[in-house]
């Protein structure tokens, strides 16, 4: 019997405890953590914050931004990745933390970047041919870490050409 051709690729996640964080990574959770605040979320009361740390130190946070004409709202992840390259376009993204929570509830809620999130990130890991670390706080106050956008997005699409 001819047996069937396949292509497989594994991704993972490291998970890290909060007693072993480093301080780069505490820093920048704590600036998404601090822009969760400002979320501006009043359909979906989802409130998600962002911080990215550019390769010059700098860190710009964002969150989501809803609109009553839903598809309108933008994520967390996209608003602060538009923001940074629109006006440091040579300053290479290092590293992405996301967090969120519901209004009501007092817990880090799970979050993963959405799909258009994830291709937005492929988008400049290829402009700078370096991948860029995804932090993402879960329920437990654990880091999720992704070592770059082919372990959230694998079979990803980042080339006219080939
Ligand atoms: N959202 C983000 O901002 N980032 C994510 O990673 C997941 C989803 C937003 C979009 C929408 O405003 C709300 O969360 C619910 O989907």
């Amino acid at each position: 019997m001819k047996m069937k051709k396949k292509i497989e690729i594994t991704v993972s996640l490291e998970v890290i405890q909060k007693s072993e964080w480093s301080k780069e990574d505490r820093s920048l959770i704590e600036r998404a953590i601090h822009a969760v605040e400002h979320a501006h979320a009043p359909y979906s009361n989802f409130m998600v914050g962002t911080a990215l740390l550019l390769d010059n130190g700098q860190i710009f946070s964002a969150n989501n931004q809803e609109n009553v004409s839903f598809p309108v709202g933008i994520c967390a992840e996209r608003a602060v990745l538009s923001y940074a390259m629109g006006n440091f376009p040579n300053n290479r993204p290092v590293k992405l933390a996301v967090v969120a929570k519901r209004r009501s509830d007092s817990t880090w809620a799970t979050v993963t970047p959405c799909g258009l999130c994830r291709q937005t990130i492929n988008e400049y890991e290829v402009k700078f041919g370096h991948p860029i670390e995804i932090l993402m706080l879960n329920p437990g106050e654990e880091i999720l870490k992704a070592s770059g956008i082919d372990q959230l997005l694998p079979f990803r699409f980042n080339d006219l050409n080939s």
